[in-house]
């Protein structure tokens, strides 16, 4: 398991991280839009109630004053029938921001939500990716398995 910096802490997601700058290190990843305060709480209460299945981590940098959210990562399961009721976890919206890359967060963050997987049962972890970031999950112990598919609305 790769270490964080000094003041840096692995932690999931709170309520007030929207104070933190949550959605600005998402914005690293794509579009985020202009999201009040009230929908933000909305949804992150829909979010505490799938309990179980919807796991959002973040990385705070608490050297600044106010400490700062520089990465995050999310996990949802997928309970099925198939392989004896087994289950799947599946990686979504990694983030870490611009000026953290190449701190081993990204690392970490992935480290974590497989572990978090792995401990409710999961018997793999998946994930979309693109070309570009490949041999960042390559380095993170994934590999090639299959071709995503997407119908946008
Ligand atoms: N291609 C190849 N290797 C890479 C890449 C890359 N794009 N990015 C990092 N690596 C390598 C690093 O060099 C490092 O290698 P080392 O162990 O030999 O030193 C290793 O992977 C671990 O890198 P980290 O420092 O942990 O990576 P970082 O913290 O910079 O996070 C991330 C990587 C998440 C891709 C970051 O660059 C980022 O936020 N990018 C923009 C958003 C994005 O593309 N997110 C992923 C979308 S896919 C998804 O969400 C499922």
């Amino acid at each position: 398991q790769a270490e964080l910096p000094e003041g840096y802490k692995l932690r999931a997601l709170r309520r007030t991280d929207f104070d933190a700058g949550f959605l600005d290190c998402l914005r690293v990843l794509t579009t985020v839009g202009d999201i009040p305060k009230d929908k933000w709480e909305e949804r992150y209460d829909w979010i505490s109630k799938q309990d179980g299945t919807y796991f959002i981590i973040v990385i705070e940098d608490t050297n600044t004053s106010p400490s700062r959210i520089v990465g995050t990562g999310a996990v949802l399961v997928e309970r099925k029938f198939i392989h004896n009721l087994g289950s799947v976890g599946h990686i979504e919206d990694i983030a870490v921001a611009k000026d953290q890359q190449g701190k081993k967060l990204g690392l970490r963050i992935i480290q974590a939500l497989d572990y978090i997987a792995k401990q409710i049962g999961c018997y793999k972890t998946i994930l979309d990716c693109s070309e570009h970031n490949e041999g960042f999950y390559v380095k993170c112990g994934f590999r090639r398995a299959g071709l995503e598919m997407a119908h946008y609305h």
